[in-house]
């Protein structure tokens, strides 16, 4: 089986693709910045100027910035490619925190309280309501970078001006204290294979390992295995990294990371993370390529059975005889079976209870 990775080519890519090579024939690496897309008659893929070859499994990742590349290769993919890990809806909202946390809402999974509005005098007001501190985020930031904290009003102030000043979307979410802490839990097809808790560096509040956090392997509760695995499920991913605050209410889910960085989460746990993923890929793509076999296979023989209803044996059709008035009406198959032609003559050799009918040849 053939499998193919299309990403920017980081080291997580890196490291999935050569535990692919364990279970696929073939793996290919493909650049992302290397792939153009055109829809419409004779539209497709694209790769380094040539039709995209055939695979039988296509892990499609990268970053927010490539969101509509992504998700217009994913859903073209879609359905061609036997599996590919991520749905194409996933790319849009995913790399969206407010988008992803509407579809969590649906799927009555927690979360911090979260606000958007849609003015600034409408935010304005908001922060006159809420409790400090807050956190303001960008929808489509990463790796801890449009992450902010305001303590006081004063300050959460400021950066509203700063953010519409720079036109700067934003999201607000009430701030979880947890000391610095969050949960990383990594799904794979069903299954969280590796959880870390993460510490932010001392005088930060974010986790992040991009932002100098910690990662020490952990043991999740049943309740937070089972948050993850929803999370993922409501998104439609079978891979993809959680993030989880352990809030003093129960644990809530901040966001979800389809193309989770994957050195930091293997250094603080004992599993072989790319070797998981690698390995579900396989077992999902053999699964759904047999599938698809078995069923070409029964198209293949139901065609062949046809065909030999058309050759030389003689085929059986049991059914009543249809009259209109005296004349018999024979059923559409006997047609299309004998393949008989009205400019052709025929001879009817006729018996009590029997009847043959075959070409008139001299
Ligand atoms: N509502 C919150 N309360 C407390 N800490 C938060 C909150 N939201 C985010 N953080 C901290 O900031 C980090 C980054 O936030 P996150 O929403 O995961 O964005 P990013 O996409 O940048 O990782 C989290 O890992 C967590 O440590
Ligand atoms: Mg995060």
């Amino acid at each position: 089986m053939k499998g193919a990775i299309i990403s920017l080519g980081s080291k997580s890519s890196q490291m999935v693709a050569d535990a692919m090579k364990r279970y696929f024939k073939t793996v290919d690496m493909i650049q992302l910045k290397e792939i153009e897309v055109s829809m419409g008659k004779d539209g497709g893929i694209l790769y380094q100027g040539n039709p995209l070859k055939d695979y039988d499994c296509i892990y499609v990742k990268g970053s927010f910035r490539y969101a509509n590349l992504l998700a217009s290769i994913a859903n073209l993919l879609e359905g061609k490619v036997p599996y590919m890990p991520i749905a194409g809806s996933a790319f849009t909202i995913v790399h969206n925190k407010l988008l992803t946390h509407l579809a969590l809402q649906q799927h009555n999974i927690p979360m911090p309280k979260t606000y958007v509005s849609s003015t600034v005098e409408a935010a304005k007001e908001l922060l006159d309501k809420v409790n400090y501190p807050i956190v303001m985020k960008f929808p489509e930031g990463t790796q801890g970078k449009g992450v902010m904290f305001a303590d006081s009003k004063s300050s959460a102030a400021s950066l509203l001006d700063a953010l519409v000043a720079l036109n700067q979307p934003f999201i607000i979410q009430e701030y979880i204290e947890t000391g610095g802490t969050d949960v990383r839990a990594l799904v794979v097809g069903g299954k969280v294979v590796a959880a870390m808790k993460r510490k932010a560096q001392k005088e930060d509040k974010r986790s992040n390992i991009h932002a100098g956090g910690t990662g020490e392997s952990v043991e999740l509760t049943r309740e937070l295995i089972n948050i993850a695995l929803d999370t993922a499920k409501a998104l439609k991913v079978d891979v993809c990294g959680v993030d989880i605050l352990e809030s003093p209410l129960g644990p809530l889910v901040i966001e979800a990371n389809i193309s989770p960085g994957l050195q930091g989460l293997s250094k603080a746990v004992s599993v072989d993370v790319p070797n998981e993923i690698a390995r579900h890929f396989f077992l999902e793509t053999e699964a759904v390529v047999k599938k698809n076999k078995h069923h070409e296979e029964k198209k293949a023989l139901a065609e062949m059975k046809l065909e030999d209803i058309n050759g030389s044996a003689s085929q059986e059709v049991i059914t009543n005889l249809q009259f209109r008035g005296d004349r018999i009406l024979l059923p559409e198959i006997v047609t299309k079976l004998c393949k008989f032609d009205d400019r052709k003559e025929y001879v009817l050799k006729i018996k009590k209870g029997k009847l043959e009918l075959e070409e008139f040849k001299i």
